[in-house]
């Protein structure tokens, strides 16, 4: 009996030490949640709200004289499929396989082809869920109007992967 008290004097700092850990491991968790939560919130708000579709003009210009059969090797030359496709490091994008169809709901009240221009330019305006805004932001600069206009005509195929 007179063993007792100094055993149990010699569990307690176990204890502590756990429930130190523990109180440290919830901490950290709260902290992680938070700081994901207020990123998340950042990426919501730099997403514009549209009330309009603004390119729908230049899209259908761009469109008017485009050639869509030149696409799949301009999203091969551009680097677009480096990151857009089935199997990409860390599924880093989203493939393209059926953006024909998706494109249309993503971000309303854009058409596809004004979502795939928007984000083919202008890449952190509407960033889809699931995904970093690492895409590159300078294709302004790189692409031709043809060039465009061409890989939105192939991206609006069934056949764009
Ligand atoms: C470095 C990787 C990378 C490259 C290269 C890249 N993108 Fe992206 N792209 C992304 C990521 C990540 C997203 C999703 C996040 C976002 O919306 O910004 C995206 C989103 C998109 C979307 C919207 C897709 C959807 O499912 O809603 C389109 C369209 C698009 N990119 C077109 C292009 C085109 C065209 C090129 C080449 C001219 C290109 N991207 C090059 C990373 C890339």
């Amino acid at each position: 009996m007179t063993s007792e008290p100094s055993k149990k004097n010699s569990r307690l700092p176990v204890y502590v030490v756990l429930a130190i850990l523990l109180v440290v491991t919830a901490a950290f968790i709260v902290i992680f949640i938070s700081a994901t939560q207020s990123e998340l919130q950042l990426q919501g708000e730099a997403t514009a709200e549209l009330t309009e579709d603004p390119y729908a003009e230049r899209v259908a210009a761009l469109l008017e004289g485009a050639d869509a059969s030149r696409g799949a090797l301009l999203v091969e030359q551009y680097g677009c499929t480096a990151c857009h496709r089935e199997g990409a490091v860390n599924k880093i994008a989203p493939p393209f396989t059926g953006i024909a169809d998706i494109a249309g709901s993503r971000r309303p009240p854009l058409s596809a082809a004004s979502y795939i221009y928007e984000s083919t330019l202008h890449p952190t305006a509407f960033v889809v869920e699931g995904f970093l805004p690492v895409m590159a932001v300078d294709y302004p600069e790189r692409l031709s109007d043809q060039d465009l206009g061409d890989v939105i005509a192939y991206l609006l195929t069934p056949d764009a992967h």
